[in-house]
């Protein structure tokens, strides 16, 4: 799977991506980050990408010339006949979510947009931007955290980007509900000891116990996923959350 990211930032991009399980897709071959400099794109000779608003206004806006040529730049290197996802980084835009990581994972390519200064001219937006995506209600100084944000979330569900031991199987917001709580080594910690059932070998039990442990979790944490996770809730699942309701 290939991103490509439009910034005025690629460093940030590359060296924030560069690490841990996800530089070492890049390095496999796995996936690949192109972060492609929107100042590169210019059509001035003071390399200048911004401009006054019209109607005046706090702030300098992106010209839309630099970020269509960019754009048309990354679709020579993509496969021409397809249809490419544009992701324009914003907080006026859908709040991303663990199912459209998962929706987004299944696409060869994808292009990021990144925005800067007080945003982009409307006509270019209008022009190439598919999907308009947050990642949540608050106003970052640009998009390209937004942007590394969504290309991790994305990247970790890709085939073989993750080991079989570390995988996204069984993790929160899978079903709706919150991952259970782990324990490892030593078995008493400053006087806590480990949920008997974990060091039962019961394997029975241990799923049981931790199916419960989510709910809970979630109950407690995130009642508003509720609302989806039940709809996929056994009778027992349904049983244990009306004992958490009336406080059993
Ligand atoms: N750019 C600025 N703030 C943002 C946000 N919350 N999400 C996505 N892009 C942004």
């Amino acid at each position: 799977m290939n991103f490509y990211v439009m910034t005025l930032f690629p460093e940030m991009i590359t060296s924030g991506l560069n690490v841990s399980i996800i530089g070492k897709a890049m390095e496999k071959g796995t996936i690949g980050i192109d972060a492609v400099n929107i100042r590169d794109f210019s059509d001035n000779k003071h390399n200048h990408v911004d401009d006054y608003p019209y109607g005046g206004g706090a702030g300098m806006v992106m010209q839309a010339e630099p970020v269509y040529r960019a754009y048309n730049h990354i679709k020579e290197k993509i496969n021409k006949d397809k249809k490419t996802r544009v992701v324009y980084m914003t907080p006026q835009g859908k709040v991303f979510n663990q199912e459209m990581a998962k929706e987004l994972a299944k696409e060869e390519d994808i292009i990021f947009l990144c925005g800067h200064y007080e945003g982009i001219d409307e006509r270019v937006l209008e022009e190439i931007v598919t999907d308009n995506v947050s990642i949540g209600d608050y106003v970052l100084t640009g998009g390209e955290m937004p942007a590394m944000i969504m290309i991790d979330a994305i990247s970790r569900l890709v085939p073989s980007v993750l080991h079989n031991d570390e995988s996204a199987e069984f993790e929160s917001f899978e079903d709706n509900l919150l991952e259970y709580p782990q324990y490892t080594r030593p078995v008493i910690w400053k006087n806590k000891k480990v949920p008997d059932v974990l060091l039962s070998g019961h394997h029975l039990n241990i799923e049981k116990w931790r199916r419960e442990q989510s709910i809970k979790r979630t109950f407690e944490r995130r009642p508003d996923l509720l609302l989806e996770a039940v709809k996929n809730f056994s009778k027992k699942d349904n049983i244990y959350l009306e004992k958490l309701k009336n406080n059993e």
